[in-house]
């Protein structure tokens, strides 16, 4: 099992950024890092968005490490950042999680966490990977934008009739020993064959109809399930398969899609 040394802000700008800061300053410990704070001043979300960590009523954590796998194999990192998450809530509070491809983890149809991966190319490797990842954890309600497509754990566990209090502590903690234990697997094939089967049987929409929103135009197929490289797998309307590797998939039912 990894060394993993946990360093905790009440509040930093980003938990990613702190973490490439250090990497630059020369730190670059054996195991891995974690930095996670009670609070982010500028937070940083996909696409250049800004990403809300409402004092300490989320988690917000980062991870450095320095993979063996080849440059090629790290985007599927994200893949194992949104199952470490599904899983962890599982463990903990036996919530039923559910993953939307690539890397969204679902509770009731809802998104409970944001995941940002970061890296710096060094010939065929990463010279470093950052994975970020931010868990609604204590939020009552949210932004009227994201109001009917996010959700947080304790909303969850209020919805299952549950009078259990989570721990934003014990949920970083264990996200982190997921993904070791996920990571393990990863390295040892770079890829996901030993981790395909436990992602699809949390995957929304297995062997149902998804909208495929291709840059060169969108179709409606039926989801196989991912692959070992962590692609989608769709079936045409026409019969053909298709490996599906980037571009967004709307799943019927979930965040608004009819
Ligand atoms: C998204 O846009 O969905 C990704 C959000 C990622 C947020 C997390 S919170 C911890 C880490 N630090 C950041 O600045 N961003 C990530």
């Amino acid at each position: 099992m990894q060394n993993i040394t946990h360093i905790y802000f009440d509040e930093i700008d980003s938990t990613n950024e702190e973490l490439k800061r250090r990497y630059r300053s020369g730190e670059k410990p054996a195991g891995w890092t974690v930095v996670s704070a009670g609070h982010q001043t500028a937070g940083k979300g996909r696409s250049g968005h800004q990403w809300k960590s409402p004092t300490e009523d989320s988690v917000a954590t980062s991870m450095i490490f320095y993979p063996k796998v080849r440059i090629q194999h790290v985007p599927r990192l994200t893949i194992l950042a949104g199952m470490a998450v599904a899983s962890a809530l599982e463990k903990l509070y036996d919530l039923p999680t559910r993953l939307k491809w690539p890397n969204d983890v679902l509770i009731n149809e809802k998104k409970v966490c944001g995941i940002l991966c970061e890296m710096e190319p060094d010939g065929d490797h990463a010279a470093y990977v950052v994975v970020g990842i931010g868990v609604n954890v204590h939020q009552k309600e949210f932004p009227e934008e994201i109001r009917g497509m996010a959700t947080s754990v304790d909303l969850a566990l209020q919805k299952s009739g549950r009078d259990q209090k989570s721990s934003r502590r014990d949920i970083d903690r264990q996200i982190w020993l997921e993904f070791a234990r996920l990571y393990e697997a990863f390295e040892k094939t770079e890829d996901l064959s030993a981790l395909q089967e436990e992602y699809n049987s949390r995957l929304v929409n297995v062997n149902q109809t998804v909208r495929i929103l291709d840059p060169l135009g969108e179709y409606t197929a039926q989801s196989l399930g991912i692959d070992k490289q962590g692609d989608l797998l769709v079936k045409k309307e026409d019969g053909s398969l298709v490996a599906v590797n980037s571009g967004e998939v709307h799943v019927r039912g979930i965040y608004g899609y009819v």
